[in-house]
Protein backbone atom coordinates (compact mmCIF):
# COMPACT_ATOMS: atom_id res chain seq x y z
CA UNK A 1 0.00 0.00 0.00
CA UNK A 2 2.75 2.32 1.02
CA UNK A 3 5.07 1.35 -1.93
CA UNK A 4 1.92 1.75 -4.26
CA UNK A 5 1.71 5.26 -2.83
CA UNK A 6 5.62 6.57 -3.20
CA UNK A 7 5.30 5.37 -6.70
CA UNK A 8 2.67 7.45 -7.35
CA UNK A 9 4.17 10.22 -5.52
CA UNK A 10 7.13 9.69 -7.82
CA UNK A 11 5.22 9.60 -10.78
CA UNK A 12 3.16 12.89 -9.80
CA UNK A 13 7.12 14.50 -9.61
CA UNK A 14 8.31 13.65 -12.46
CA UNK A 15 4.89 14.51 -14.76
CA UNK A 16 4.93 17.96 -12.90
CA UNK A 17 8.25 18.72 -13.18
CA UNK A 18 7.98 18.47 -16.90
CA UNK A 19 5.91 21.39 -17.89
CA UNK A 20 8.23 23.50 -15.48
CA UNK A 21 11.65 22.54 -16.87
CA UNK A 22 11.46 22.14 -19.99
CA UNK A 23 14.36 20.71 -21.68
CA UNK A 24 14.94 22.20 -25.07
CA UNK A 25 15.16 19.27 -27.55
CA UNK A 26 17.94 17.81 -29.04
CA UNK A 27 20.59 17.40 -26.10
CA UNK A 28 19.60 13.33 -27.03
CA UNK A 29 20.80 13.42 -30.63
CA UNK A 30 24.21 15.18 -29.90
CA UNK A 31 25.17 13.43 -26.74
CA UNK A 32 27.40 10.81 -28.47
CA UNK A 33 29.95 13.40 -29.04
CA UNK A 34 29.91 14.45 -25.35
CA UNK A 35 29.59 11.49 -23.63
CA UNK A 36 32.56 12.99 -21.12
CA UNK A 37 30.57 15.90 -20.30
CA UNK A 38 27.55 14.56 -19.40
CA UNK A 39 26.05 14.86 -16.06
CA UNK A 40 23.36 15.00 -14.20
CA UNK A 41 21.74 17.87 -11.99
CA UNK A 42 18.94 18.62 -9.82
CA UNK A 43 16.64 21.37 -10.72
CA UNK A 44 16.09 22.36 -7.40
CA UNK A 45 19.77 22.32 -5.74
CA UNK A 46 22.22 22.85 -8.63
CA UNK A 47 25.00 22.22 -6.07
CA UNK A 48 23.54 18.37 -6.58
CA UNK A 49 25.53 16.86 -9.39
CA UNK A 50 26.10 13.24 -10.47
CA UNK A 51 27.79 11.59 -13.48
CA UNK A 52 24.79 9.00 -13.62
CA UNK A 53 21.13 9.68 -13.43
CA UNK A 54 19.19 9.00 -10.05
CA UNK A 55 17.21 11.18 -7.30
CA UNK A 56 18.27 14.29 -5.44
CA UNK A 57 19.34 13.58 -2.00
CA UNK A 58 18.04 16.45 -0.71
CA UNK A 59 14.44 16.82 -1.89
CA UNK A 60 13.80 13.42 -4.01
CA UNK A 61 13.30 15.04 -7.02
CA UNK A 62 14.58 13.29 -10.26
CA UNK A 63 18.09 14.75 -11.56
CA UNK A 64 17.78 16.54 -15.16
CA UNK A 65 20.70 15.48 -17.67
CA UNK A 66 22.44 18.16 -19.23
CA UNK A 67 25.64 18.63 -20.58
CA UNK A 68 28.40 21.82 -20.43
CA UNK A 69 28.34 22.35 -24.41
CA UNK A 70 25.47 25.49 -23.73
CA UNK A 71 26.05 27.06 -27.03
CA UNK A 72 24.15 24.94 -28.57
CA UNK A 73 21.43 25.02 -26.84
CA UNK A 74 20.22 28.35 -28.09
CA UNK A 75 20.35 26.54 -31.69
CA UNK A 76 18.40 23.63 -30.73
CA UNK A 77 15.99 25.15 -28.68
CA UNK A 78 13.17 25.75 -31.42
CA UNK A 79 10.09 24.91 -29.60
CA UNK A 80 10.42 28.22 -27.23
CA UNK A 81 12.44 30.36 -29.17
CA UNK A 82 12.14 32.68 -32.02
CA UNK A 83 9.70 30.26 -33.55
CA UNK A 84 6.98 30.07 -30.84
CA UNK A 85 7.54 33.41 -29.64
CA UNK A 86 5.26 36.32 -31.99
CA UNK A 87 7.96 39.04 -32.50
CA UNK A 88 4.97 42.00 -32.64
CA UNK A 89 5.64 45.17 -32.02
CA UNK A 90 4.95 46.82 -28.06
CA UNK A 91 5.52 50.62 -26.80
CA UNK A 92 7.50 50.99 -23.81
CA UNK A 93 6.93 53.71 -21.17
CA UNK A 94 9.11 55.89 -22.53
CA UNK A 95 6.93 55.84 -25.74
CA UNK A 96 10.05 53.80 -27.86
CA UNK A 97 8.99 50.68 -30.07
CA UNK A 98 10.40 47.46 -29.30
CA UNK A 99 10.05 44.04 -30.97
CA UNK A 100 8.33 41.24 -27.85
CA UNK A 101 10.84 38.52 -29.09
CA UNK A 102 13.66 40.38 -30.72
CA UNK A 103 14.54 43.01 -27.95
CA UNK A 104 12.85 41.82 -25.21
CA UNK A 105 13.13 37.87 -25.19
CA UNK A 106 16.19 36.80 -26.94
CA UNK A 107 19.29 35.76 -24.83
CA UNK A 108 17.35 36.59 -21.73
CA UNK A 109 16.35 35.76 -18.32
CA UNK A 110 12.91 37.55 -17.88
CA UNK A 111 9.92 38.00 -15.65
CA UNK A 112 6.57 38.76 -17.08
CA UNK A 113 3.54 39.67 -15.86
CA UNK A 114 0.29 41.03 -17.34
CA UNK A 115 -0.96 44.32 -15.73
CA UNK A 116 -3.47 46.93 -15.66
CA UNK A 117 -3.49 50.33 -14.14
CA UNK A 118 -6.96 50.92 -13.01
CA UNK A 119 -6.74 47.56 -11.13
CA UNK A 120 -8.13 48.22 -7.58
CA UNK A 121 -7.59 44.47 -6.65
CA UNK A 122 -4.50 42.15 -7.41
CA UNK A 123 -1.95 44.20 -9.70
CA UNK A 124 -0.86 46.56 -7.28
CA UNK A 125 0.55 44.48 -4.84
CA UNK A 126 1.95 42.00 -7.60
CA UNK A 127 3.40 45.10 -9.41
CA UNK A 128 4.79 45.74 -4.74
CA UNK A 129 5.89 42.43 -4.91
CA UNK A 130 7.64 42.23 -7.53
CA UNK A 131 9.51 45.78 -6.54
CA UNK A 132 10.47 43.81 -3.43
CA UNK A 133 11.98 40.71 -5.85
CA UNK A 134 13.48 43.31 -8.00
CA UNK A 135 15.80 44.81 -4.88
CA UNK A 136 16.74 41.71 -3.90
CA UNK A 137 17.79 40.47 -7.41
CA UNK A 138 20.37 43.61 -7.37
CA UNK A 139 21.75 45.01 -10.42
CA UNK A 140 21.65 42.00 -11.99
CA UNK A 141 17.91 43.21 -13.38
CA UNK A 142 19.01 44.95 -16.27
CA UNK A 143 22.02 43.45 -16.96
CA UNK A 144 20.67 39.53 -17.15
CA UNK A 145 17.99 39.54 -15.58
CA UNK A 146 14.88 41.85 -16.96
CA UNK A 147 11.17 42.09 -15.76
CA UNK A 148 8.22 42.99 -18.18
CA UNK A 149 4.94 44.18 -17.31
CA UNK A 150 2.61 43.90 -19.85
CA UNK A 151 -0.82 46.19 -19.53
CA UNK A 152 -3.94 44.08 -20.74
CA UNK A 153 -5.69 47.21 -20.92
CA UNK A 154 -3.66 48.95 -23.83
CA UNK A 155 -6.51 51.55 -24.64
CA UNK A 156 -6.08 53.32 -21.46
CA UNK A 157 -2.85 52.67 -20.42
CA UNK A 158 -0.86 55.08 -23.00
CA UNK A 159 2.98 54.87 -22.04
CA UNK A 160 2.44 58.29 -20.07
CA UNK A 161 0.05 56.34 -17.66
CA UNK A 162 2.56 53.72 -17.38
CA UNK A 163 5.34 55.69 -16.71
CA UNK A 164 3.77 57.51 -13.81
CA UNK A 165 2.36 53.97 -12.56
CA UNK A 166 6.31 52.76 -12.38
CA UNK A 167 7.11 55.48 -10.31
CA UNK A 168 4.66 55.51 -7.91
CA UNK A 169 5.54 52.11 -6.98
CA UNK A 170 9.91 53.09 -7.08
CA UNK A 171 10.31 50.43 -9.89
CA UNK A 172 14.51 50.61 -10.44
CA UNK A 173 15.95 50.53 -14.10
CA UNK A 174 15.52 46.80 -15.93
CA UNK A 175 12.08 47.13 -15.77
CA UNK A 176 10.22 47.72 -18.69
CA UNK A 177 5.69 48.70 -18.65
CA UNK A 178 4.40 47.94 -21.90
CA UNK A 179 1.83 48.92 -24.08
CA UNK A 180 0.68 47.96 -27.66
CA UNK A 181 -2.13 46.62 -30.01
CA UNK A 182 -4.75 44.69 -28.16
CA UNK A 183 -4.71 41.64 -30.71
CA UNK A 184 -0.58 41.39 -30.24
CA UNK A 185 -1.13 42.05 -26.34
CA UNK A 186 -3.54 39.09 -26.24
CA UNK A 187 -1.94 37.38 -28.38
CA UNK A 188 1.18 37.28 -26.27
CA UNK A 189 -0.67 36.22 -22.83
CA UNK A 190 -1.73 33.11 -25.17
CA UNK A 191 1.52 32.41 -26.09
CA UNK A 192 2.79 32.90 -22.73
CA UNK A 193 0.30 30.96 -20.80
CA UNK A 194 -1.20 33.72 -18.84
CA UNK A 195 -4.19 34.49 -20.60
CA UNK A 196 -7.76 34.44 -19.27
CA UNK A 197 -11.08 35.03 -20.69
CA UNK A 198 -12.14 38.48 -19.57
CA UNK A 199 -14.58 38.66 -16.99
CA UNK A 200 -17.16 41.58 -17.24
CA UNK A 201 -18.68 41.34 -13.81
CA UNK A 202 -15.05 40.92 -11.96
CA UNK A 203 -12.34 42.31 -14.31
CA UNK A 204 -9.82 42.72 -11.35
CA UNK A 205 -10.23 39.12 -10.86
CA UNK A 206 -7.32 37.75 -13.23
CA UNK A 207 -5.18 35.38 -11.54
CA UNK A 208 -1.66 37.09 -10.55
CA UNK A 209 0.78 34.86 -12.36
CA UNK A 210 4.31 35.47 -13.22
CA UNK A 211 5.92 33.83 -15.82
CA UNK A 212 9.83 33.50 -15.45
CA UNK A 213 11.87 32.28 -18.77
CA UNK A 214 15.28 31.35 -19.54
CA UNK A 215 14.84 32.15 -23.03
CA UNK A 216 18.62 30.28 -24.55
CA UNK A 217 17.94 27.29 -22.48
CA UNK A 218 14.48 27.08 -23.17
CA UNK A 219 12.90 26.51 -19.76
CA UNK A 220 9.47 28.73 -18.58
CA UNK A 221 7.81 28.42 -15.10
CA UNK A 222 4.93 29.97 -14.01
CA UNK A 223 4.63 31.40 -10.49
CA UNK A 224 1.91 33.21 -8.29
CA UNK A 225 3.60 36.60 -8.75
CA UNK A 226 1.93 36.99 -4.43
CA UNK A 227 4.67 34.20 -3.68
CA UNK A 228 6.90 34.87 -1.17
CA UNK A 229 9.34 37.62 -2.64
CA UNK A 230 12.84 36.08 -1.56
CA UNK A 231 11.30 32.52 -3.02
CA UNK A 232 10.60 34.23 -6.30
CA UNK A 233 13.94 36.18 -6.37
CA UNK A 234 15.50 32.47 -5.76
CA UNK A 235 13.74 30.73 -8.19
CA UNK A 236 14.68 33.67 -10.74
CA UNK A 237 18.12 34.04 -9.97
CA UNK A 238 18.97 30.59 -9.24
CA UNK A 239 16.92 27.65 -10.81
CA UNK A 240 16.39 29.69 -13.95
CA UNK A 241 20.15 30.46 -14.34
CA UNK A 242 21.22 27.00 -13.04
CA UNK A 243 22.60 26.00 -16.26
CA UNK A 244 24.31 28.86 -17.20
CA UNK A 245 26.24 30.06 -13.67
CA UNK A 246 25.92 26.90 -11.67
CA UNK A 247 28.32 28.33 -9.16
CA UNK A 248 25.53 30.06 -6.55
CA UNK A 249 25.71 30.64 -3.01
CA UNK A 250 22.40 28.39 -2.14
CA UNK A 251 24.00 28.43 1.45
CA UNK A 252 24.08 32.00 2.12
CA UNK A 253 20.56 32.92 0.73
CA UNK A 254 18.99 29.88 2.56
CA UNK A 255 20.76 31.16 5.91
CA UNK A 256 19.15 34.26 5.48
CA UNK A 257 15.86 33.18 5.27
CA UNK A 258 14.62 33.24 9.06
CA UNK A 259 12.63 30.71 10.63
CA UNK A 260 8.88 30.87 10.82
CA UNK A 261 7.24 31.36 14.08
CA UNK A 262 4.62 34.17 13.68
CA UNK A 263 1.41 34.53 14.34
CA UNK A 264 -1.74 34.91 12.41
CA UNK A 265 -2.12 38.79 11.99
CA UNK A 266 2.00 38.95 11.79
CA UNK A 267 1.83 36.05 8.74
CA UNK A 268 -1.56 38.51 7.16
CA UNK A 269 1.17 41.38 7.43
CA UNK A 270 3.99 39.77 5.61
CA UNK A 271 2.21 38.09 2.59
CA UNK A 272 -0.71 40.77 2.09
CA UNK A 273 0.83 44.51 3.30
CA UNK A 274 4.10 44.81 3.60
CA UNK A 275 4.86 44.90 0.09
CA UNK A 276 3.67 48.62 0.39
CA UNK A 277 3.39 49.48 4.20
CA UNK A 278 6.28 49.00 7.28
CA UNK A 279 5.30 49.46 11.04
CA UNK A 280 7.85 51.73 12.31
CA UNK A 281 10.32 51.56 9.34
CA UNK A 282 8.72 55.02 7.46
CA UNK A 283 6.59 55.10 4.68
CA UNK A 284 7.00 53.12 1.55
CA UNK A 285 3.84 52.96 -1.20
CA UNK A 286 1.79 53.39 1.72
CA UNK A 287 1.93 54.69 5.01
CA UNK A 288 4.12 53.69 7.92
CA UNK A 289 1.46 51.90 10.12
CA UNK A 290 3.07 52.29 13.20
CA UNK A 291 0.41 53.63 15.74
CA UNK A 292 -2.43 53.55 13.07
CA UNK A 293 -4.70 51.77 15.84
CA UNK A 294 -4.54 54.89 17.95
CA UNK A 295 -5.15 57.10 15.64
CA UNK A 296 -7.75 55.91 13.87
CA UNK A 297 -11.29 54.25 15.28
CA UNK A 298 -11.55 50.83 15.04
CA UNK A 299 -14.56 50.87 13.03
CA UNK A 300 -13.26 52.47 10.16
CA UNK A 301 -10.00 50.93 10.03
CA UNK A 302 -12.09 47.33 9.93
CA UNK A 303 -14.15 48.86 7.13
CA UNK A 304 -10.99 50.27 5.21
CA UNK A 305 -9.33 47.15 4.98
CA UNK A 306 -12.62 45.73 3.89
CA UNK A 307 -13.35 47.65 1.09
CA UNK A 308 -10.75 50.82 0.68
CA UNK A 309 -11.86 51.28 -2.91
CA UNK A 310 -15.94 51.97 -1.98
CA UNK A 311 -14.55 54.20 1.11
CA UNK A 312 -12.86 56.19 -1.36
CA UNK A 313 -16.17 55.64 -4.16
CA UNK A 314 -18.14 56.82 -1.27
CA UNK A 315 -15.50 60.17 -0.70
CA UNK A 316 -14.90 59.56 2.72
CA UNK A 317 -12.91 62.19 4.19
CA UNK A 318 -9.82 60.14 5.33
CA UNK A 319 -9.55 57.88 2.73
CA UNK A 320 -9.53 60.44 0.40
CA UNK A 321 -7.34 62.70 1.75
CA UNK A 322 -4.91 59.46 2.14
CA UNK A 323 -5.15 59.01 -1.34
CA UNK A 324 -4.18 62.58 -2.56
CA UNK A 325 -1.71 62.60 -0.06
CA UNK A 326 0.24 59.14 -1.33
CA UNK A 327 0.60 59.97 -4.72
CA UNK A 328 -3.22 58.79 -6.07
CA UNK A 329 -1.86 55.00 -4.93
CA UNK A 330 -4.91 53.25 -3.98
CA UNK A 331 -5.08 50.86 -1.46
CA UNK A 332 -6.41 47.80 -2.67
CA UNK A 333 -8.85 45.66 -1.88
CA UNK A 334 -7.36 42.65 -0.95
CA UNK A 335 -10.78 40.64 0.34
CA UNK A 336 -10.23 40.13 3.41
CA UNK A 337 -12.65 38.57 5.59
CA UNK A 338 -13.86 39.30 8.81
CA UNK A 339 -11.50 36.97 10.52
CA UNK A 340 -8.18 38.11 9.06
CA UNK A 341 -9.17 41.59 9.46
CA UNK A 342 -9.20 41.19 13.30
CA UNK A 343 -6.07 39.35 13.08
CA UNK A 344 -4.41 42.05 11.32
CA UNK A 345 -5.29 44.77 13.75
CA UNK A 346 -4.55 42.91 16.41
CA UNK A 347 -1.14 42.37 15.05
CA UNK A 348 -0.83 45.88 14.37
CA UNK A 349 -2.12 46.94 17.77
CA UNK A 350 0.51 44.77 19.76
CA UNK A 351 3.28 46.56 17.20
CA UNK A 352 2.65 50.02 18.44
CA UNK A 353 2.15 48.93 22.07
CA UNK A 354 5.30 46.80 22.09
CA UNK A 355 7.35 49.68 20.43
CA UNK A 356 6.33 51.81 22.80
CA UNK A 357 7.38 49.61 25.88
CA UNK A 358 11.02 49.07 23.68
CA UNK A 359 11.37 52.58 23.25
CA UNK A 360 11.24 53.52 26.59
CA UNK A 361 13.78 50.70 27.84
CA UNK A 362 16.16 51.73 25.24
CA UNK A 363 15.48 49.54 22.08
CA UNK A 364 14.16 50.24 18.76
CA UNK A 365 10.91 48.77 17.51
CA UNK A 366 11.12 45.09 16.60
CA UNK A 367 14.53 45.11 17.02
CA UNK A 368 14.59 41.15 18.52
CA UNK A 369 11.25 39.39 17.38
CA UNK A 370 10.65 38.77 14.00
CA UNK A 371 8.50 41.98 12.67
CA UNK A 372 7.59 41.51 9.06
CA UNK A 373 9.00 44.82 7.89
CA UNK A 374 12.64 43.64 8.27
CA UNK A 375 11.89 39.86 6.88
CA UNK A 376 9.99 40.65 3.71
CA UNK A 377 12.68 43.99 3.31
C1 LIG B 1 -0.26 47.96 -3.25
C2 LIG B 1 0.09 48.64 -2.05
C3 LIG B 1 -0.71 48.39 -0.78
C4 LIG B 1 -0.98 47.19 -0.17
C5 LIG B 1 -0.61 45.80 -0.66
C6 LIG B 1 -1.66 47.50 1.05
N1 LIG B 1 -1.81 48.84 1.17
FE1 LIG B 1 -2.63 49.83 2.76
N2 LIG B 1 -2.42 51.59 1.77
C7 LIG B 1 -1.76 51.75 0.56
C8 LIG B 1 -1.77 53.15 0.20
C9 LIG B 1 -1.17 53.72 -1.06
C10 LIG B 1 -2.44 53.82 1.22
C11 LIG B 1 -2.71 55.32 1.31
C12 LIG B 1 -3.59 55.81 0.19
C13 LIG B 1 -4.97 55.27 0.27
O1 LIG B 1 -5.46 55.07 1.39
O2 LIG B 1 -5.57 55.03 -0.78
C14 LIG B 1 -2.84 52.81 2.21
C15 LIG B 1 -3.51 53.08 3.38
C16 LIG B 1 -3.69 52.17 4.42
C17 LIG B 1 -4.22 52.48 5.74
C18 LIG B 1 -4.64 53.83 6.23
C19 LIG B 1 -3.49 54.45 6.95
C20 LIG B 1 -3.91 55.65 7.77
O3 LIG B 1 -3.04 56.49 8.02
O4 LIG B 1 -5.07 55.71 8.14
C21 LIG B 1 -4.22 51.32 6.44
C22 LIG B 1 -4.67 51.13 7.86
C23 LIG B 1 -3.70 50.29 5.58
N3 LIG B 1 -3.39 50.85 4.36
C24 LIG B 1 -3.53 48.99 5.95
C25 LIG B 1 -3.16 47.97 5.07
C26 LIG B 1 -3.12 46.59 5.44
C27 LIG B 1 -3.45 46.06 6.83
C28 LIG B 1 -2.75 45.90 4.34
C29 LIG B 1 -2.63 44.40 4.17
C30 LIG B 1 -3.79 43.65 4.45
C31 LIG B 1 -2.51 46.87 3.28
N4 LIG B 1 -2.76 48.10 3.76
C32 LIG B 1 -2.08 46.54 1.98
C33 LIG B 1 -1.19 50.77 -0.21
C34 LIG B 1 -1.25 49.42 0.07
Amino acid sequence: MSGRFVRLFLLAIMIFSMPLLIQPQGTAENSSSQENDLQYICPMHPEVKSKTPGTCPKCGMTLKRESHTHTSLSADNKRWGANYFPNVPLITQDGKTVRFYDDLLKGKLVAIDLIYTHCKDACPLETARLVQVQKMLGDRVGKDIFFYSISIDPKQDTPEVLKAYAEKFHVGPGWTFLTGKEEDIELISKKLGLYSEPDPSNRDGHTPSLMIGNEPGGQWMKNSALDNPRFLSLMIGQLMDGWKNRKVETAKNYAEVPTLAISGGQYLFATRCSACHSIGHGASVGPDLLGVTTVRSRAWLSRFLTVPDQMLTERDPIATALYKQYNQVQMPNLHLNEGEVNAILGYLATQTVSSHASTSIGGKAGDARMEPGVMMR
